[in-house]
């Protein structure tokens, strides 16, 4: 029986990874031109990390995690976000000591056991920028706006940015209290989720998914009229700082994110043509969470990008270049030097291949015809004697004498890193 990857797992073909790396590439451009720099996380962490940062009530700690224990006995877990692990690394090696100000950026893979759908995977990539250090809303405006500009140079078009503000364990305590009152009238349209919900975290049933909950969610009362003074002028600042920076956003004030760690300001960039799963990017503000894990009292913001789902949005680059020149060869004498000039143009950086199956001159052709290689060259037994190759242009249909001893070099003048280009 064949194999297959997990489900939720996916592979990343060749024919894709041109507008992955151009994503990536240029992820990095803008984040390093914002001072971003970059740092690499373990892909395993142990469990108690993310259920402390993100929250024993939201749903990806409580079903969605890759959790296991160890041969040590450790209950250890894939990755499900990046913001706690770096701000882990940032606590365990106190790059706040170094930078009070530290913007760190991170692209990767992580890890939710959700069901499976479009733009929805187990094993999926994000792009994540993290600022330590700044509570300013200038900060707030600057990384989302640099969000919807890496966005766009990514070839996202139609999208929006959809801010809220989630105020600060103090004015959520009291919010917490109202919310649950309006629950407790309701609990017979809640789904069992909520139930629980209603008592240990009632935010959360912003959240849900659920028709029926979701419809007493709309009448249900906003954060936003519940915000302390201090929660509600950050907000009003963040707000005229987008409109400084001519950032296009909308305030959705039921919006509260899938994690427990946001404070103040949380936004997400919402995609046409993605169906269900429509946030291509998501991030907010946590300004407990470094202390929580036991670090100095640092605030933080920042966001992530869901790669596949940015995918399934931006138009898609062509795969990559066939070989620059095939060489067909007939006998072995023939094979032999073309092996060496394969290897030698290789070396230089000119894509060339060869036939190894000994095949029909005929068929070595069509499969050149078939990969669209733009030249080929013919040596057989003919051309040993007579001491010429001949090259053709296969777009052109034109084809030249090369001289036997010389082909190497002569091919890296005419084929060289110009005409690779060019193509
Ligand atoms: P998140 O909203 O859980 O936030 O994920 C961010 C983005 O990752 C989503 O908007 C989506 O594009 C993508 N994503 C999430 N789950 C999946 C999945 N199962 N399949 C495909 N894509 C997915 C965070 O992870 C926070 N750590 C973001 C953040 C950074 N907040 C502050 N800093």
């Amino acid at each position: 029986m064949v194999v297959k990857a997990v489900r939720g797992f996916s592979d990343i073909l060749p024919e894709e990874i041109p507008t992955w790396r151009k994503v990536e590439e240029e992820a990095r451009r803008v984040l390093e031109a914002f001072g971003f720099r970059e740092i690499r996380i373990p892909v395993l962490e142990r469990t108690e990390l993310f259920a402390r940062s993100i929250g024993g009530e939201t749903d990806i700690v409580q079903k969605e995690m890759y959790s296991f224990l160890d041969r040590g006995g450790d209950s250890v877990t894939l990755r499900p976000e990046a913001t706690a692990s770096i701000a882990r690394a940032y606590i365990e090696h106190r790059l706040y000591s170094r930078d009070p100000e530290a913007r760190l950026y991170f692209i990767g893979p992580m890890f939710r056991y959700e069901r499976p759908q479009k733009g929805r995977l187990r094993q999926f990539h994000q792009i994540n920028a993290e600022v330590f250090g700044v509570s300013h809303p200038m900060v707030d405006a600057e990384v989302m706006a640099l969000l919807v500009l890496l966005l766009s140079r990514c070839g996202l078009t139609e999208h929006e940015l959809q801010i809220n503000s989630l105020g600060c364990p103090r004015c959520r305590e009291g919010f917490r209290e109202t919310l649950k009152a309006f629950l407790e009238e309701r609990t017979r349209r809640l789904c069992q989720d909520c139930l629980r919900r209603k008592e240990r975290n009632p935010l959360r049933v912003f959240d849900c998914k659920v028709k029926g909950c979701q419809e007493v969610m709309e009448e249900a009362p906003l954060l936003e009229d519940h915000l302390c003074d201090e929660c509600k002028d950050h907000f009003l600042h963040v707000r005229s700082y987008l409109e400084e920076l001519k950032v296009p956003y909308s305030v959705n004030p039921r919006m509260v994110r899938g994690l427990d760690y946001y404070t103040k300001t949380a936004f997400e960039v919402v995609a046409k043509g993605l169906g269900a799963q429509k946030a291509v990017a998501a991030g907010g503000r946590y300004d407990n969470l470094i202390a929580e894990l036991g670090g100095p009292e640092v605030p933080g913001i920042g966001f992530a990008i869901g790669v596949e789902r940015l995918l399934l949005v931006i138009p898609s680059l062509p795969p990559p270049p066939p070989p620059l020149l095939f060489i067909a060869t007939l006998g072995d004498e023939a094979e032999r030097i073309a092996f060496r000039w394969c290897y030698e143009l290789k070396a230089s950086g000119i894509t060339a291949a060869m036939d190894h199956r000994r095949r029909s001159l005929k068929s070595q052709l069509r499969r050149a015809d078939k990969l669209e290689i733009p030249y080929v060259a013919i040596i057989g037994e003919e051309e040993i004697s007579s001491g010429k190759v001949i090259l053709r242009d296969m777009r052109q249909g034109s084809q030249q004498n090369v001289p036997l001893d010389t082909f190497v070099q002569e091919i890296r003048e005419r084929l060289g890193p110009s005409v690779h280009e060019a193509l």
